[in-house]
């Protein structure tokens, strides 16, 4: 397993339609691998192949329950219900911004075994594989932002803002600010 870098806003390989994996080769869990190594190494919650300049359809979350490795990940269905949160990227380091989503998906890929999957979730889990699917297309979420702000880290140390009072009506699964994770 290794590291890799993650590219960054500007990078054109980020902005580029990834293709599906045909067949579960050793190449490919070997991605997988690296995948979850560089998210929790960056201590993010979500990473798509395309931000270490991988252009396949995979990708791995994990908000804290489990990892999640879906390759050629599709949605079956996307809630009529959205809700608007602050979402982060690890390709976007600078920046945080609102985004409106479906509430709710069902989606379906294959894991590791090539087996197919199916996962019905919401809240937090369903913005975060929508935002990731995002990447397999070369969309990062400042394109789809109601709002785009730039991070303010030297606030940080002044202001206690941990325990500040969002709106929690994304599910109980949402963390108190959820701008701080990226994906
Ligand atoms: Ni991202």
């Amino acid at each position: 397993m290794a590291v890799y870098r993650i590219l960054e806003e500007h990078e054109p390989s980020l902005r580029e339609k990834a293709k599906p994996v045909p067949k579960i080769t050793p190449n490919v869990l070997k991605l997988l691998d690296n995948l979850a190594e560089t998210m929790y190494s960056a201590g993010g919650v979500g990473l798509a192949a395309p931000q270490i300049g991988v252009p396949k359809r995979v990708f791995v979350a994990d908000i804290g329950d489990q990892l999640y490795e879906l390759i050629n990940p599709v949605f079956l269905r996307l809630s009529e219900e959205a809700a608007s949160e602050n979402e982060g990227c690890l390709s976007v380091p600078e920046k945080y911004g609102l985004v409106t989503r479906p509430l709710s998906v069902v989606l379906e890929g294959q894991n590791r075994l090539g087996e197919t999957v199916t996962i019905a979730t919401e809240g937090y889990l369903a913005r975060v594989f929508q935002h990731e699917s995002d990447h397999l297309n070369g969309i990062l979420f400042t394109d789809i932002a109601d709002a785009v702000y730039l991070r303010d880290y030297e606030d940080d140390d002044e202001d206690n803002e941990d325990e500040d009072d969002d709106d929690m009506s994304g599910g109980a699964d949402m963390p108190g600010d959820i701008g701080e994770d990226r994906l």
